[in-house]
């Protein structure tokens, strides 16, 4: 059953990315990698994206929600040393036995899916094929798979997917273009050197692949909040290397029009992109060395570990705590970014107990504050040391996290202020302004994990 689909791969290629009838007419043609090449010289010049109706509200959506949770979890999991262990020169045919001891028996898509609810998060994002190759869902194009691979046998994704359309929680898949087992992901990139991977297949059999395991992502799980496609860093030496993203870009589009698309390239997005995406930085910052890149006008969205990795690590349990990750979503919306938390779930398929405290405690926190940031676009001020400021409508919040002082002086222009209270309480804060901006003096040292303020503006 599976092999009959192997076979209609590459001739399913021409069509399943509206390469042109001429080429899906021509099944015999057995160089594709060329026929791909072409058509992606020709393709790339003419293409431009034009957004469609849905794709734009999508976005809108998107921005709203402020806040997701990022699930890395594989095969991975099981060596608990996080995403990147088997690029340390392990054997990919070594490798590729973990599979068969993989059996996550507290897996339970509902207590997943709730917790995360519970949280305040409104989208997750599911690795369904991360760099070691392995594909967390039912797939037809590779037996390397959960159901086939795992004396497990349960599609996850299957189950993910049906507890988030229950709970009414967005799903979003982490997709990685490269690969470290398969032969025909080649020319190698940068990383996974040192699999073993001593025979090389063809680009055009890889691409057909991921094409077809993206299509049936696309067409099997029903409505997919966005692709997050990562790896491309993997050919940034080699300028000549082609990854063909327009007609791959195209066919989501196309299968998924409320799709969006966003790719950690660390790069301005590129045509065919919705979304742009940071990695361990608030757009603007640049500590971590990956988000030099200019800020472009999509909706942004940044992402964080819990702790310091991305698939479980079993030696990290150094937890950022709980006002830490509350701040770091905060100032991210006051950038307009949504946040997206990692968890590692472990190779037992429960998530750490760590990563559950945390999701409960910011839960809590949004269940008071939630309306500061959900809906919300940033302020007019830009973000600041001492916090930001999100706006809806006629309110503004003015979010104190790291103030010395008692008063504090926020330069809005062009705008009155009508009232001013604690959000929280709803006591009166007590307030001047001139055109300069306005003073708000709050008779003590916010001492709360984010003091927001309420303005109501003329
Ligand atoms: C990097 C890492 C990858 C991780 C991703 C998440 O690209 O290579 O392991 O999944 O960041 O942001």
């Amino acid at each position: 059953m599976k092999m009959k689909y192997k076979t209609v791969l590459l001739l399913g290629l021409g069509m399943t990315l509206g390469l042109g009838i001429a080429k899906a007419e021509n099944p015999a043609s057995d160089s594709v990698a060329e026929e791909a090449k072409q058509s992606t010289a020709t393709e790339t010049a003419e293409y431009h994206y034009i957004p469609s109706e849905e794709n734009l509200q999508a976005r809108e959506h998107f921005r709203d929600q402020k806040f997701g949770i990022f699930l890395h979890w594989g095969l991975y999991s099981m060596l608990a040393q996080g995403e990147w262990y088997m690029n340390r020169g392990i054997d990919h045919e070594e490798y590729r036995k973990l599979a068969g001891g993989f059996y996550p028996s507290r897996f339970d898509a509902a207590e997943w899916v709730s917790a995360i609810k519970a949280s305040g998060a409104k989208y997750i994002c599911f690795t369904t094929r991360h760099h070691e190759g392995f594909s967390m869902w039912d797939t037809e194009f590779s037996d390397y798979n959960i159901v086939d691979a795992t004396p497990f046998k349960r599609d996850v994704l299957k189950e993910l997917a049906e507890e988030c359309q229950k709970q009414g929680v967005g799903l979003h898949l982490y997709y990685s273009h490269l690969d470290w087992d398969r032969e025909d992901y080649y020319p190698l990139g940068r990383t996974g050197r040192g699999t073993g991977r001593d025979h090389h297949g063809e680009w055009a059999s890889y691409y057909a692949f991921m094409n077809h395991q993206i299509r049936e992502l696309l067409t099997e799980y029903g409505p997919i909040g966005a692709i997050w496609f990562d790896g491309w860093w993997d050919h940034d030496q080699d300028s000549n290397f082609d990854w063909q993203l327009p007609e791959q870009y195209q066919m989501v589009h196309e299968l998924q029009p409320a799709c969006l698309i966003g790719n950690n390239h660390h790069q301005v997005p590129f045509e065919g992109e919705d979304i742009q995406i940071f990695e361990r930085d608030l757009p603007g910052e640049n500590t971590a060395g990956l988000s030099g890149q200019d800020i472009s006008s999509l909706p942004l969205e940044t992402c964080q570990t819990m702790n310091g990795m991305w698939g479980y690590k079993i030696a990290d349990q150094d937890y950022k705590d709980t006002r830490t990750l509350i701040h770091y979503l905060v100032r991210a919306a006051g950038r307009n970014a949504n946040l997206l938390l990692n968890i590692g779930p472990q190779p037992d398929g429960e998530l750490p107990a760590l990563a559950l405290e945390r999701l409960k405690e910011i839960g809590e926190w949004m269940e008071v504050y939630g309306s500061t940031l959900y809906g919300t676009r940033g302020g007019e001020v830009s973000p600041r040391d001492w916090g930001v400021m999100t706006r809806k409508g006629d309110k503004r919040y003015v979010h104190v996290l790291d103030l010395p002082d008692k008063g504090l002086f926020v330069p809005v222009t062009g705008m009155k202020v009508k009232r001013a209270k604690e959000f929280a309480s709803g006591k009166p804060v007590r307030f001047k302004q001139d055109k300069e901006g306005v003073w708000l003096l709050f008779g003590k040292v916010p001492e709360e994990v984010d003091y927001v303020i309420e303005l109501e503006i003329q």
